[in-house]
C-alpha cells in the first residue's frame, strides 16, 4: 500500500506545487522517474567512491518533555535539519522546464545514518526515523527536516540542588561512516531555539554545539560527532517555597524552646516535634533526587545541618532540665563549676542568680545552731529565755487587776495569789524546758539541713538556666549561620 500512495500523495503535491503550467507536472514526472531510474538508495550518492560526502546537522529544540533526576534521562523533542549534497539527484533546470526543486519521501533516496550515541530509549535504537519529505534542489542539495523525539541519557550533578544547573548532552554522530565517507559537521554554532516552549521547572540557558572526532582503537579514520549542550538552569521557587521555607521557619522557632519554662514540661515534645517534621522533610526531598552519593544536594547538608542544630538542641534541654530538677540530698555544686557558671558566665550573659541572693540573707542573720542555756540556775527565776517575767514577779506596768467600783473610786483588787513550791518549780521547769529545747534543736536542725538541700537546689537551677542561656545564645549563634549561608546560597 505504502508506494501506491506515496506516488498519489507526490503527485498531488506536485499538482499543487504546479498549477499554472499544465506541462509542468509531465516535467515533474519526467524529472522524478530520470532521477530515480538508476538511483540505488542504499548507496553513497558520490560519483567517485573516495569522495567524502558532507552533512551539516542543526537542532532545533522544541521542548523539554523531561529531566527524570532519579533516571538521569533527559527526554526532548526536536527538529532536525540535516543538509547535504547528493550528486545523483541533481538536473539541468533548462531540460527539465526550469523546475529548482522537488520533494522526495525520504525513503526513496539515500539518507545519512545519524545516530543519538546516548540514547537510552528502550523502544527505538536513536536513529533518525525516515518518514518526512527531503527538498532536493537542481544542484543536488538535500535539506531533511524531520521531527524526532530523544531520550537521553544526562548526567546530573545535583550538588547545588535546588539552585543547580544542569548540562545534557545532545551526542550525535554517524553510526557506521568514518569521517572520510561521511564528514559530520554543525550548521550552526548553537542550536535554534527560536521555537522553544518554556518549560515550568527549567530555564533554557543556551544550546551550544561542539564538534569532535574521535579515534578508535579498529580505524585509522576520525569518526565526527556533534554534541549539542542543553545548559539548564533550575527555577528553584518552588523549592524555595516548599522545602526551604518551611525548614527555615523550624529552623527559627527551634531558639525558642528556650524560652520554653522548664516547668512547663513542654520543651521536650517541643523538640522533638520539630526533628520529626524536618525528618519528614528529608525524606520528600531524598525522593526527587537520585540515589547517588557522590554529592550531597545543598539543600540535604541544610537539612542535615538543621537536623544536627535541633539534635543538638535537644540533647543540651536533657541536660538543663537534669540538672534544673536535682532531687533533694543531691551533691553540692562542685566549686569548679560554680565558679564556671555561677560567677563568669552568670556575669557574660547578665543572669542575677536566685542561690546567690540566698547566700547573701543567710548571712546576714548569724544565729547559733542551737539553742543553750548558759546558766540554768541564775537568771530562771527571774527571766525565761523567751521574754516575757516569771510568773512570780510583780509587773507593775504590764497588767492592771483593778476595778472601778460604784463611788468612783478605785478599788485595788489583790492579784490573783498564785501559790506554788518554788524548789519543785524549778526542777520540773528545767526538765520541761529541756525537753523543749531539745525538740527545738531537733526542727531547728531539720529546717537547717532542708535549707542546705533547698540551696543546693537553687544552686543547680541556677547553673541550669545559665546553661540555658549559654545554650541559647550558641544555638541563636548558629541558626543564624545556617539561615544565612542557605540565604545567600539562594541568591535572596
Ligand atoms: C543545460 O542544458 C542546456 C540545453 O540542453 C545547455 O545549453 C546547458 O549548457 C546545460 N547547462 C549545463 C550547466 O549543463
Ligand atoms: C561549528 O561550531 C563551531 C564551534 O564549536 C563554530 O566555531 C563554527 O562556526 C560552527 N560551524 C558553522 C558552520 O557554523
Amino acid at each position: 500500500m505504502a508506494p501506491g500512495f506515496l506516488q498519489v500523495a507526490v503527485f498531488v503535491l506536485i499538482y499543487f506545487f504546479c498549477q499554472k503550467e499544465a506541462h509542468c507536472l509531465d516535467e515533474v514526472l519526467r524529472l522524478r522517474s530520470d532521477l530515480l531510474a538508476k538511483y540505488q538508495r542504499s548507496v553513497r550518492p558520490v560519483r567517485d567512491y573516495k569522495d567524502g560526502i558532507t552533512v551539516y546537522l542543526n537542532v532545533a529544540l522544541r521542548q523539554i518533555t523531561d529531566l527524570d533526576e532519579k533516571n538521569q534521562v533527559l527526554k526532548t523533542f526536536c527538529w532536525l535539519r540535516v543538509y547535504w549534497k547528493d550528486e545523483y539527484l541533481a538536473w539541468n533546470k533548462t531540460e527539465y522546464g526550469e523546475i529548482s526543486s522537488i520533494m522526495f519521501p525520504s525513503r526513496d533516496i539515500w539518507i545519512p545514518d545519524i545516530y543519538l550515541y546516548n540514547n537510552v530509549d528502550e523502544q527505538s535504537d536513536g536513529g533518525l526515523q525516515p518518514g518526512t519529505n527531503v527538498k532536493v534542489t537542481s544542484e543536488g542539495e538535500v535539506s531533511w527536516l524531520t521531527p524526532s523525539s530523544f531520550t537521553s541519557s544526562c548526567k546530573i550533578d545535583i550538588g547545588p540542588f535546588p539552585y543547580d544547573d544542569q548540562h545534557c548532552i545532545l551526542h550525535f554522530g554517524s553510526w557506521t561512516h568514518t569521517g572520510v565517507q561521511v564528514d559530520l559537521q554543525n550548521a550552526s554554532d548553537a542550536a535554534d531555539l527560536s521555537d522553544f516552549a518554556d518549560n515550568g521547572e527549567w530555564w533554557l540557558m543556551g544550546m551550544p554545539v561542539r564538534r569532535e572526532e574521535k579515534f578508535y582503537s579498529c580505524c585509522p579514520e576520525p569518526y565526527p560527532n556533534l554534541k549539542f549542550s542543553i545548559n539548564l538552569r533550575r527555577r528553584p521557587m518552588f523549592y524555595f517555597f516548599n522545602l526551604v521555607l518551611p525548614c527555615l521557619i523550624l529552623l527559627l522557632i527551634n531558639p525558642l524552646v528556650f524560652y520554653l519554662p522548664p516547668d512547663s514540661g513542654e520543651r521536650m515534645g517541643f523538640c522533638m516535634t520539630i526533628l520529626l517534621a524536618l525528618v519528614v522533610f528529608l525524606q520528600l526531598v531524598s525522593e526527587s533526587l537520585p540515589k547517588t552519593s557522590d554529592n550531597i544536594p545543598l539543600i540535604g547538608k541544610f537539612f542535615a545541618g538543621t537536623i544536627f542544630l535541633l539534635g543538638l538542641t535537644a540533647m543540651a534541654n536533657i541536660i538543663i532540665l537534669h540538672l534544673y530538677y536535682q532531687r533533694p540530698g543531691s551533691k553540692a555544686v562542685h566549686p569548679v563549676i560554680r565558679k564556671i557558671f555561677l560567677v563568669y558566665l552568670a556575669k557574660i550573659f547578665c543572669v542575677t542568680n536566685s542561690s546567690e541572693q540566698d547566700d547573701d540573707e543567710k548571712d546576714g542573720n548569724d544565729s547559733p545552731d542551737t539553742l543553750k542555756i548558759s546558766n540554768p540556775f541564775v537568771d530562771l527565776t527571774q527571766t525565761f529565755p523567751f521574754g516575757g517575767s516569771a510568773p512570780n514577779s510583780p509587773d507593775p506596768g504590764s497588767r492592771d487587776y483593778g476595778t472601778w467600783d460604784c463611788s468612783g473610786r478605785v478599788r485595788r483588787r489583790e492579784p490573783p495569789r498564785v501559790t506554788f513550791n518554788l524548789e519543785a518549780m524549778q526542777t520540773n521547769s528545767l526538765i520541761y524546758l529541756k525537753e523543749i529545747l531539745r525538740a527545738v534543736n531537733v526542727i531547728v536542725k531539720d529546717i537547717k539541713e532542708q535549707r542546705a538541700d533547698e540551696h543546693v537546689e537553687l544552686e543547680w537551677r541556677d547553673v541550669a538556666m545559665i546553661m540555658d542561656r549559654v545554650a541559647l545564645f550558641f544555638v541563636i549563634v548558629a541558626t543564624v549561620a545556617l539561615s544565612m549561608a542557605i540565604l545567600l546560597f539562594s541568591g535572596l
